[in-house]
């Protein structure tokens, strides 16, 4: 029987955390022998916001080297940087066709992000779900391991899908999210009412992957809390919530058995373990990171040669779709 298949990406933007380790990588590394996968670092997304050339080229290698470092096999997994598969852009193309501009002026992201870059609403920025609807059905993905933000726009894609299956007959897959099980929402440890991020301005609110275990002490050290002293897991107590989460997501354990440990106690000794137990679990990711950034032929040799096959395998959809539409 063949095996499902999934699709995946992370925009290569700021610093990745470990919101995006225990949200969406450690998952990926979980399921990813069960499926025939892509993982792919989506750099022609990260350009609807204005980036630094030579930033956005080292975040991308960067990400990919993470992405080797968590546990993704690239022999086994096609792992590549989107922009070196022209195909994506293609079937973008074509597929904005069959986009109404209703659908895109409805998305959240679009109306969040277009507010918070005034100076800088360009139209990648609107159509920035049909290159992702690209990104997925040029794949025939069965599933889309997403985060609760990105429901909307796998909806639109799905919609996409039908809609031109609808006129010329079955082309696409219509994919389906699939969430994942580890992915507790982790919270910025200044503000945990909101979701911990990688553009987040504030240093201290994220935890990157690739920080130090002293940096990472610190932050959790200054982590907000409450005026309360003593800890119990509930909505009202966010920042203590959030620390209990990243402890669990860190060492496995269950709420139940976190607070069999640190339930009553203050906060201290939860700040220490948490700490303790994420650089515990950075560290050899780290030591991995080290090793494949060492050496840039490898990493050039894995992204030519992961590009060049995921290419031949949209370039199998891309095919059909022309012919459909009469290219
Ligand atoms: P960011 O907000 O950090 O830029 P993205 O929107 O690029 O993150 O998301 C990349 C992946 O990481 C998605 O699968 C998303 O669901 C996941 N993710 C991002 N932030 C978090 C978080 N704080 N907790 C859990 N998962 C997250
Ligand atoms: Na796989």
């Amino acid at each position: 029987e063949q095996r499902k298949r999934i699709f995946s990406g992370i925009q290569p933007t700021g610093n990745i955390t470990i919101g995006n380790y225990f949200g969406a990588l450690k998952n990926w590394v979980k399921i990813n022998e069960e499926y025939e996968s892509l993982f792919c670092v989506v750099d022609m997304h990260s350009i609807t916001v204005r980036q630094v050339p030579g930033e956005l080229r080292k975040n991308t290698r960067d990400l990919l080297a993470l992405y080797i470092a968590v546990g993704l096999d690239p022999e086994k997994n096609l792992i590549y940087p989107q922009s070196m598969v022209r195909q994506h852009a293609e079937l973008a193309w074509i597929l904005s066709c069959y986009t109404y501009m209703g659908e895109l002026g409805r998305m959240t992201q679009f109306k969040e992000k277009s507010s918070k870059h005034e100076e800088n609403i360009n139209a990648g920025l609107f159509t920035y779900p049909v290159l992702m609807a690209a990104d997925i059905l040029l794949f025939q993905a069965d599933l889309v391991p997403i985060g609760s933000d990105q429901k909307q726009h796998l909806e639109l894609t799905r919609d996409v899908a039908q809609r031109f299956n609808g006129i010329y007959g079955d082309t696409f897959t219509v994919p389906e999210a699939y969430f994942g099980s580890v992915g507790a929402r982790i919270k910025s440890l200044q503000d945990p009412l909101k979701k911990m991020s990688k553009s987040d301005e504030n240093p201290n609110a994220s935890i990157s992957l690739l920080d130090d275990p002293k940096v990472v002490m610190n932050k959790i050290k200054r982590a907000v809390t409450d005026s309360d002293s003593s800890v119990s897991y509930s909505e009202e107590k966010p920042g203590v919530k959030n620390l209990v989460d990243i402890y669990c997501c860190a060492t496995g354990e269950t709420v139940e058995q976190a607070m069999g440990r640190f339930e009553g106690q203050g906060y201290g000794n939860l700040k220490k373990l948490a700490g303790e137990a994420l650089v515990a679990e950075l560290e050899p990711i780290q030591a991995r990171f080290r090793e494949i950034s060492k050496d840039k032929a490898y990493l050039d040799r894995i992204m030519q040669d992961n590009a060049e096959r995921a290419s031949a395998l949209g370039e199998r959809t891309l095919k059909k779709v022309k012919k459909k539409v009469g290219f």
